[in-house]
């Protein structure tokens, strides 16, 4: 007696919603990140790997001072770019958190903290 394969289209669907599956269940998954309002924080969740790609001078916090008005986050450069300003350029906006925490440090006086 001939055993019979599955069809081959059934094989097709069954890989395609398998894959599928799949991916939705991973794209549910976002990661949080968690950010704080102090610049080691901010540093190595958002400008290190959102923005340094294309601005290396954020890269110190000197370099970040230079375009922060301690005390005035509406002010600062870096707060106006992020909110608003079009920074990150071709890539998504940062998460309400991640601007939410980069206005605190600048209002709390923006300390190499
Ligand atoms: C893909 C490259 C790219 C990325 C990523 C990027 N920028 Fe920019 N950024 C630019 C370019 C190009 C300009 C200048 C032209 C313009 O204003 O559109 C600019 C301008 C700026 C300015 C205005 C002052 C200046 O130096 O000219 C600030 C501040 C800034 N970016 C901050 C950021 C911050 C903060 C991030 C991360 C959240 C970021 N950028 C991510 C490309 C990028």
């Amino acid at each position: 007696m001939r055993i019979h394969s599955p069809h081959p289209k059934f094989v097709l669907s069954f890989w395609a919603t398998f894959i599928f599956l799949s991916l939705a269940s991973c794209s549910d998954r976002t990661v949080k990140v968690p950010v704080s309002a102090t610049y080691s924080s901010i540093q190595a969740v958002t400008l290190s790997q959102k923005c340094l790609q294309c601005h290396s001078s954020l890269s110190t916090y000197e370099g970040v001072l230079a375009i922060v008005v301690p005390g005035n986050p509406s002010s600062s450069e870096l707060y106006r770019q992020i909110n608003g300003g079009g920074m990150p350029q071709w890539s998504p906006s940062l998460s309400s958190e991640e601007i939410q925490a980069v206005y605190q440090w600048i209002l709390e006086g923006a300390p190499n903290d």
